[in-house]
């Protein structure tokens, strides 16, 4: 049995719930750091409570941790008493509409809570690999200057060499980002920077969509999670602009985590990789309504706005080459088609509701 220590923040949430358990499985003693202030954030919907309930049942030595971030002293003392082997950093604010109505709680946490945790690492674990969980938002509006022919149901690229998806080289400046995006961005750059100039092994993973049924999904955050139960629960929809053809490239939690301990396995510094379903995993927005209809037999109540959300990527598919060049033994082993029917095999949460 390994005696391997993880330290995951956000541990109630998506990613951070699925590496809990992933290493659990393994063996490992895995500390978790979560506030729950995806409640704060989202209300109701966001409550990561049923979350870590299901964990504690789940697991059979996870250490729950209620802390803030923000909170600088309590992570360095957290990290200096278990000087983890991994640290997995997945808490944040995650949704970019949200951030323009809360700029600072957006940064705090999104940007001084990163830095706070590679500051713990650097006095307390420099020689553990350190996993943040980034996003394609720091690529800003960037994606959207490619040209894009309409298919009947999605967008796709015109230029044929982007064909696998966008890759690390897009730019991340000079374009529009969110708040959120602008936060993310600070945080990606200081963890390439703790890597490159502390040389700890640091990797930012810029998520696509990454899901699962664990995810506490709220309107502003969580596509398919989100779809899943309004279609199920009856809740009311809106597609917000591109005619419902925007593209996303769905990863379930499962496959970022072999992603993580692959990294934890061979890891570099200052390493990026654009870690989502590509171009295999990726669904429109109608595309994605059509297939939970068929899937719960019954139709979602949505309604269209021409108005796009700031920021939204019309199309945007990862490209994985880089992270299968040098990981070639990762691969996705969630399919998109088993994505869908883990949901319809029934969430984890239960409907808000009723609860
Ligand atoms: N889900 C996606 O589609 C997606 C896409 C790209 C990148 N990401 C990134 O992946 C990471 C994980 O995303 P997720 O979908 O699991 O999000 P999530 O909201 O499900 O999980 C984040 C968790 O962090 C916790 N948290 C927030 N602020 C905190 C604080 N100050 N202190 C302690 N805990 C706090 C929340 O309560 C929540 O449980 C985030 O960094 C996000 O930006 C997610």
């Amino acid at each position: 049995m390994s005696s391997r220590v993880a330290l995951v923040t956000g541990s109630s949430g998506l990613i951070g719930s699925e590496a809990v358990a992933f290493f659990d499985a393994r063996g490992w003693s895995v500390h978790g750091v979560d506030n729950n202030m995806r409640r704060d954030f989202f209300g109701e919907h966001g409550d990561t409570t049923w979350n870590l309930e299901r964990l504690r049942t789940v697991t059979q030595r996870f250490e729950h941790h209620d802390l803030d971030i923000r909170d600088r002293a309590a992570m360095a003392r957290l990290v200096d008493e278990l000087t983890p082997d991994l640290i997995v950093h997945a808490a944040a604010q995650p949704s970019h509409d949200l951030a323009a109505s809360r700029p600072f709680d957006d940064f705090e946490v999104n940007a001084t809570g990163t830095l706070n945790l590679l500051e713990a690492a650097r006095q307390s674990a420099p020689e553990s690999p350190f996993v943040f969980l980034s996003t394609n938002k720091v690529y800003g509006d960037a994606p959207n200057e490619l040209e894009l022919v309409e298919l009947e149901t999605r967008y796709d690229y015109a230029d044929p060499s982007y064909a696998d998806g966008i890759d690390e080289l897009m730019r991340i400046d000079a374009t529009t980002h969110s708040l959120f995006g602008a936060s993310k961005a600070a945080a990606d750059l200081l963890v390439q920077e703790y890597g490159r100039y502390f040389g700890m092994p640091t990797v930012c993973f810029r998520g696509g969509c990454l899901t699962g049924p664990q995810h506490s999904a709220a309107e502003l955050h969580g596509f398919l999670a989100y779809l899943a139960r309004a279609t199920r629960d009856g809740l009311p929809y809106t597609i917000y602009g591109y005619k419902g053809k925007q593209v996303r490239d769905n990863i379930h939690a499962a496959d970022v985590c072999g992603a993580i301990l692959a990294f934890f396995e061979a890891p570099h510094t200052a390493a990026v990789y654009n870690l989502g379903g590509g171009r295999e995993n990726s669904i429109s927005m109608i595309e994605a309504i059509a297939r939970f209809e068929e899937l719960y037999g019954r139709k979602l109540d949505w309604h269209y706005s021409d108005e796009p959300r700031r920021g939204d990527h019309i199309c945007y598919i990862s490209d994985l080459s880089r992270l299968r060049t040098d990981y070639p033994s990762w691969e996705l082993t969630v399919s998109l088609d088993d994505i869908f029917e883990r949901f319809a095999a029934g969430p984890a949460r239960p409907p808000v509701a009723a609860r």
